[in-house]
Order: structure tokens, then C-alpha cells, then sequence
């Protein structure tokens, strides 16, 4: 099972300058209970502005940068081969950007664990469109906005339709 997590506004924005759009500690708790103890696939970008490797998880940084060494994650020079070692160790792999990485591999997953965050914000990277022909909504729980959490948003389970 492959599967892409991601946070995205309503214009599918969810960066600008190498960064995230928003402070939702929500949303992050959720990042952490569904990635950890899973291999997780990322851009060199994403790494680079999360700044470190992400506890309790395999970090696999995808980049085409040679003699590049980092401790605590694994490089690779292909989409293709950060899927083949993940899923050497295990059968939950999650993808988690950014918008470079979530396009190259939105036809090879099978689900999509999207939180809509409800604002529309400037923004530099983007996530693809979700085509309703591929994909069924299949899960859906909404939350208001609250002294931490500044925008309303809803975690949302896509799947694909050929799947079900
Ligand atoms: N809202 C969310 O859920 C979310 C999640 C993640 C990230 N983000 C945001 O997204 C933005 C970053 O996304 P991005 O699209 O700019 O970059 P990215 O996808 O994180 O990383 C792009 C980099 O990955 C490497 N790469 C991509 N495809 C490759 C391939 N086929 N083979 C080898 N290397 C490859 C390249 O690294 P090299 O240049 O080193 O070769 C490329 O420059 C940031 O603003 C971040 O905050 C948002």
C-alpha cells in the first residue's frame, strides 16, 4: 500500500518558499500517529525545510545530487528506487512531498490522505488535481478552527476507484 499524505488549501496550494502555508498542530499530530514506524518518501526540498530526519520512521530523501551525505536518512536518485527499498521494509509506504515528488508519484499510489485546510493562501507549489473519475472520497471528519489551530480543515481518505 502506497500512499500519499498531504496538507492542501482550497486552490490545492501547499508551500511558498519552501515551506508549509500554516501552523495546525492537529494536523501535525496526525502526520506523526499515521507515518510513524513507516518508511516515509520525500523530495530533497521537503527535507531540507523539514531540516532534520523525522523520528521513528526510514526518511528516504529522493535527490539527483551526488556525494551528498546526510546521517539519519537515505539518498536515492530515483522515485523508482526510493519505492523499491521501501518496500524492502515495509508493506505501509507513505509519500509526503512535496509538490515536485507528489506528481510523480500520484498515479502510482493507491490512496491519498488529504487534509483540506479551508483558506486560500499565496502560495509557490501545488498539489495535483484530484480527478473524481480516479478517485472515491471515502472517509471525511472536519474540525473548526480553535485558539491553536488557525483555519478550519477536514482529514479527508481518497482511494482509488478501481480499488474498491
Ligand atoms: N502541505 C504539505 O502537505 C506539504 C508536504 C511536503 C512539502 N510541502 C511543501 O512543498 C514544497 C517543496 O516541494 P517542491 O515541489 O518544491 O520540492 P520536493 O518535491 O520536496 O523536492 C524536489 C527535489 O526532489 C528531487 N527529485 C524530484 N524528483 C526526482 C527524481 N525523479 N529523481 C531524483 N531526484 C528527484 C530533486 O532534488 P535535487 O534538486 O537535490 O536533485 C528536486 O529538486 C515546500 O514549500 C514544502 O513546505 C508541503
Amino acid at each position: 500500500m502506497i500512499t500519499i499524505v498531504v496538507a492542501m488549501g482550497l486552490d490545492n496550494e501547499i508551500g511558498a518558499d519552501n515551506q508549509l502555508l500554516w501552523h495546525l498542530p492537529k494536523d501535525l499530530k496526525y502526520f506523526k500517529e499515521t507515518t510513524t514506524n513507516h518508511p516515509i518518501i520525500m523530495g530533497r526540498k521537503t527535507y531540507e525545510s523539514i531540516g532534520k530526519p523525522l523520528p521513528n520512521r526510514t526518511n528516504i530523501v529522493v535527490s539527483k545530487r551526488k556525494d551528498w551525505f546526510e546521517e539519519g536518512i537515505l539518498i536515492v536518485g530515483s522515485v523508482k528506487e526510493a519505492i523499491k527499498f521501501a518496500k524492502k521494509i515495509d508493506e505501509e509506504i507513505f509519500i509526503i512531498g512535496g509538490g515536485n515528488i507528489y506528481e510523480q508519484t500520484m498515479d502510482l499510489c493507491d490512496k491519498l490522505q488529504v487534509t483540506l485546510v479551508k483558506t486560500n493562501l499565496k502560495a509557490d507549489v501545488f498539489f495535483p488535481k484530484i480527478s473524481m473519475k480516479i478517485w472515491n472520497k471515502t472517509e471525511e471528519i472536519c474540525y473548526e478552527k480553535d485558539e491553536k489551530n488557525e483555519f478550519d480543515f477536514c482529514f479527508q481518505t481518497y482511494e482509488r476507484k478501481e480499488a474498491l
